[in-house]
């Protein structure tokens, strides 16, 4: 080991990831989370192996988990991840946005501890801009979802 990277091990702020204890926590958020989507009749239509979510169950929690610091699996399961490219098949408007963020908001209250209540602040701040770039539908009668040329 170099001397720099002992160095930046000790300096170097922990991740989002280990401060939560790791995968774990992310599996805890991610079951909350679908429990919540699963009984949605907005959302829960959109899900191509619906009813059966294990699938999505386990390739967001990969996702948070790597996203936050964690190890790389889903790029090795999935590739990069291109998230708006991914969700164009799924009709995604201010509707969906919504009651796909009002899902996550509960889900990271109900997982995140009094000890942890800085990390759900993190965690809304990234949630909330994210849904919102991922909206592929401006609500406008002409949208890109929705918008054929004859
Ligand atoms: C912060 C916002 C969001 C994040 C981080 C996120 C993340 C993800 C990820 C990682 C996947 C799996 C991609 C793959 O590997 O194939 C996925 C799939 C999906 N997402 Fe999102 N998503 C977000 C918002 C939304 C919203 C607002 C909707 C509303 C319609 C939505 C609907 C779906 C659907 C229907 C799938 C397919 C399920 C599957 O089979 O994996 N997502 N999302």
């Amino acid at each position: 080991m170099t001397a720099d990277a002992t160095r930046d091990a000790a300096t170097e702020p922990a991740t989002l990831y280990d401060r939560v204890g790791g995968m774990s926590f992310f599996e805890r958020l991610v079951d909350a989370f679908y429990d919540g989507v699963e009984a949605d009749e907005v959302l829960a239509p959109l899900y191509p192996e619906a009813p059966d979510f294990s699938g999505a169950r386990h390739r967001l929690t990969l996702f948070l988990g790597q996203y936050w610091g964690g190890p790389t699996t889903y790029m090795e399961e999935r590739g990069h991840p291109r998230l708006r490219l991914r969700h164009f098949p799924f009709h995604v408007g201010p509707l969906e946005r919504d009651h796909w963020l009002r899902h996550m908001a509960a889900a990271v209250e109900s997982t995140c501890s009094d000890e942890h209540a800085e990390v759900a602040a993190e965690l809304m701040q990234y949630f909330v801009p994210a849904a919102e770039h991922l909206r592929n539908d401006t609500g406008l009668p002409i949208t890109s979802s929705t918008f054929h040329r004859s």
